[in-house]
């Protein structure tokens, strides 16, 4: 009786022992899957390059050069009004909460008369040595307490580049003779040197096609 019960307990027991068993062995092939050869996925980024393409634009300042020539000074002109309850932009150049910003382009930085600037600003003038160009504007009006840390500009800034270079493109106007646009880029001066390398070639193809033509009979 008692080794009868033993028996079917260790008889159970096996039973049991054999169904997980089996049961792992079973699912171990049906779920076992293979370790991907790349982990995750790959994000496709809307302009279509992938993620780890060009982590360029958080790495520096945007270059505002290139996005001016085809800025929109009119656009410009709407995006000063965020600048105008500090600001004025006409010639008599008077002082609000900020300084005027009459021949701000190229103008040496903390310079304007009559205006207190704080130590922060007085500071990066480097003794007005620095100068307002437009990659200087364009970065302390992207965050100007980023820029300037200290400045007493209460201003959050405008962080889309093309509403700044379309700004840029007004504040040039506001002059008595508009500011110079920046000088060709590297790049655009590359771009020419070619064309010139390639005019002799084409010149001295009808050169040596005389040469291979027989000479005139007549
Ligand atoms: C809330 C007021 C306020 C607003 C809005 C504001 N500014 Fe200013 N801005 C100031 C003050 C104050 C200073 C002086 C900063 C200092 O001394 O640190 C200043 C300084 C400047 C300077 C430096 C001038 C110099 O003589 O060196 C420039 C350039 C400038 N602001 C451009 C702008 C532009 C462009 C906008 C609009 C996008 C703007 N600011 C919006 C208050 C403002």
């Amino acid at each position: 009786m008692d080794s009868s019960y033993l028996n079917s307990a260790a008889g159970a027991f096996l039973g049991i022992l054999f169904v997980v068993m089996t049961l792992s062995i079973v699912s171990d092939g049906i779920y076992h899957a293979p370790v991907p050869e790349t982990q995750g996925f790959m994000i496709e980024v809307a302009d279509g390059t992938t993620e780890t393409a060009q982590p360029a634009e958080e790495a520096g300042p945007a270059e505002i050069a290139p996005l001016l020539a085809s800025a929109d000074p009119v656009s410009g002109e709407s995006q000063f009004k965020k600048c105008a309850a500090c600001h004025t932009n006409d010639a008599a150049n008077a002082n609000k909460v900020g300084p005027g910003l009459w021949n701000i382009v190229n103008r040496p930085v903390a310079t304007h008369e009559g205006f207190n600037y704080s130590a922060a600003m007085t500071e990066f003038s480097q003794g007005g040595t620095v100068v307002w160009d437009y990659q200087h504007l364009s970065d302390f009006i992207e965050a100007p307490k980023n820029h300037i840390p200290g400045t007493a500009m209460g201003f959050a800034g405008i962080k889309k580049v093309e509403d700044r270079a379309d700004l840029l493109a007004y504040l040039r106007t506001l002059g008595d003779t508009p500011a110079p646009l920046p000088e060709a880029t590297d790049a655009s001066a590359e771009e020419a040197a070619p064309a010139e390398a390639a005019a002799p070639a084409v010149a001295a193809e009808p050169a040596a096609e005389p040469a291979a033509t027989p000479a005139p009979t007549e």
